[in-house]
């Protein structure tokens, strides 16, 4: 890939990777070629034509480089090596390739602040004190036997390790104990991680989604924090998630890399409030779009702590989603989500009545965040209308956090039941289960009857072969979705379009996106009747018709319509 003097961001700008519609894929959990239960990279080659018929145009690829595996690859020993049961560096430049005839690119995962500690770096920093590599990662003395302050890690317990062999030291790991957080204070290891992105880019890939980057400035103080749950930890997201100083980390990382190639940065940026997205995403931003939480994590009070869980309303989300539509659009440019590998199924999550957890249910949200203004993410399932499991035992769970809540629960005074309730709803294997190719018992994901992990066990119903085939299945409307947003009259409008919300009853979402055109999209989030006020024609609509009534339209419960806004239609 040829390097490049990028002109600055312009928010009216034409670019590449607004133009994208993004598929994220899980690696493990797509499809196995081998027949070992473990989804690898020539499995993704494999579902390439399922992939550019539903007519995505970037892939982003959950990390396939070389790990133990503690947190599914989110801990990487080796950078620039690829994990065996993926597969090898030469299937991957297979799959770049086969994409590329697609005319579907791929991004990777950029995964750093924080290593495995089974990298070599690691290593020589515990072997040895004295070694260069000891500064590549922070080490403290603890505290007359404890641990050198009390911050409790994102995964649960204290974010301080004992180094084994060394008196009263330890390491500091923001998540997992075999996760310790590189020291971004050092410039030696900075050089490293940029030289390690260029390599990549150099390689061909179109660019990163770049994961807990707003963890990489911790406060140097290291003082405890306010005690926040009955463990007696104060949460770590306190002292180190987008604090004073990461300024200069991230303007760097993004002058020494990402702005000297054609690509694309997608920052995992949880924790920066509206009025600093003008540093992440304007003009001189550091990344081209970030992903917004603000309202991934509506139904619980803090995203990582699944026992407390809110009673949100409709209009909840829809003043979140209008918040964070007008502060990106002030800023830059936004990556639009429902799901990822972090959360659970849309379906469960946003659709509060059961019954229409369903194929109605998952058009209406799959129409609610398609036309949002910014890049659409569909995380795999999604197009499918995969919903959550229901696990019996908290032994069926193999995600790190998941066993975490558990634990954190029951210590909060919950029952076991309850526990294991909170975690159905939220664990993050949720959205890792095996992808159901068809209505096989092993769901057509492997030739092996143990994957690695369960599957949810409802691929009779939900399949992609079932819906491929169905005119009038979530896939055919998430294709119908992409080809209107970039294939159609529309395409000007839908992606570049101005943002606006519309005046609706509180349990409709509505909204417009004005361009060349105007289009209006109307998604009824309840299981009521909504009237609506809108002249045009309908464009796209999760019902047979939009009925009237009394002179007035009126969805029916989880109706969503795309309606083009003109004079001579009705
Ligand atoms: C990000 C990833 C998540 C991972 C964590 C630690 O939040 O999305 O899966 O566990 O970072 O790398």
């Amino acid at each position: 890939m040829n390097m490049i003097l990028k002109e600055k961001n312009r928010l009216d700008q034409q670019e590449f990777w607004k133009e994208e519609v993004v598929y994220q894929i899980y690696p493990k959990s797509f499809y196995d070629s081998d027949g070992d239960g473990i989804g690898d990279i020539k499995g993704i080659t494999q579902k390439l034509d399922y992939l550019a018929e539903l007519g995505v145009t970037m892939l982003w690829i959950c990390p396939i480089f070389t790990s133990p595996m503690v947190d599914n690859g989110y801990d990487i020993a080796d950078y620039k090596g690829i994990q065996t049961e993926f597969g090898t560096m030469e299937d991957l430049t297979e799959l770049i390739e086969a994409a590329k005839a697609k005319g579907i690119k791929l991004i990777l995962d950029l995964v750093v602040n924080h290593s495995s500690d089974e990298h070599a770096w690691f290593q020589a920093a515990i072997a040895d004190p004295a070694s260069p590599y000891r500064d590549y990662y922070i080490f403290k003395s603890g505290e007359a036997g404890n641990p050198p302050n009390n911050w409790r890690s994102i995964f649960g317990g204290s974010v301080w390790e004992p180094v084994p062999n060394e008196d009263n030291m330890y390491y500091f790991h923001t998540f997992d104990k075999k996760q310790p957080d590189l020291n971004w204070e050092n410039p030696a290891l900075r050089q490293e991680i940029y030289e390690m992105i260029n390599w990549w880019l150099e390689k061909g890939i179109a660019g990163f989604r770049i994961d807990s980057i707003t963890f990489i400035k911790k406060d140097q103080d290291y003082e405890d924090v306010a005690v926040d749950g009955s463990d007696g930890f104060g949460s770590v997201k306190v002292k180190t998630r987008n604090r004073p100083g990461i300024e200069k980390f991230l303007a760097e990382l993004n002058r020494e890399t990402f702005q000297n190639y054609e690509c694309v940065s997608v920052g995992e940026a949880p924790g920066v409030p509206y009025d600093q997205y003008d540093q992440y995403i304007g003009e001189d931003g550091y990344f081209n779009m970030i992903f917004d939480f603000h309202y991934a994590d509506i139904d619980v009070e803090n995203g990582s702590e699944w026992f407390r869980r809110t009673n949100w309303q409709p209009q909840d989300l829809k003043d979140l989603l209008f918040k964070s539509q007008g502060a990106i659009q002030n800023s830059g440019w936004g990556a639009n989500f429902l799901e990822n590998h972090d959360q659970p199924r849309s379906l469960s999550k946003y659709i509060t009545d059961e019954r229409y957890q369903n194929e109605i249910g998952a058009k209406a949200l799959g129409t609610l965040f398609f036309f949002l203004r910014g890049t659409p993410f569909i995380y795999q399932g999604q197009e499918i209308g995969m919903k959550n499991f229901q696990r019996e035992t908290i032994e069926d769970f193999n995600d790190v956090s998941s066993i975490d809540n558990y634990h954190r629960s029951l210590l909060e005074g919950y029952s076991e039941k309850e526990a294991l309730m909170f975690v159905n709803q939220r664990s993050r294997d949720n959205n890792r289960t095996p992808f159901p190719w068809d209505a096989a018992e092993n769901a057509g994901f492997s030739e092996s009857n143990e994957p690695w992990l369960k599957l949810t066990g409802d691929q009779a119903a939900v399949n992609a072969a079932d819906q491929v085939q169905r005119e009038d299945s979530v896939f055919s409307y998430y294709r119908q979705m992409i080809q209107l947003r970039n294939h159609s009259a529309y395409r000007q409008t839908l992606i570049y379009g101005q943002f606006s919300p519309l005046k609706s009853t509180d349990a409709v979402i509505a909204y417009e996106r004005s361009g060349n055109e105007t289009l209006q999209f109307f998604v009824n989030l309840s299981n009521q009747e909504q009237e609506i006020e809108t002249t045009g024609e309908v464009l796209l609509n999760n019902y047979n018709e939009l009925q009237m009534q009394n002179g007035a339209q009126v969805l029916q419960p989880y109706q969503a319509v795309v309606i083009r806004k003109g004079e001579n239609h009705d």
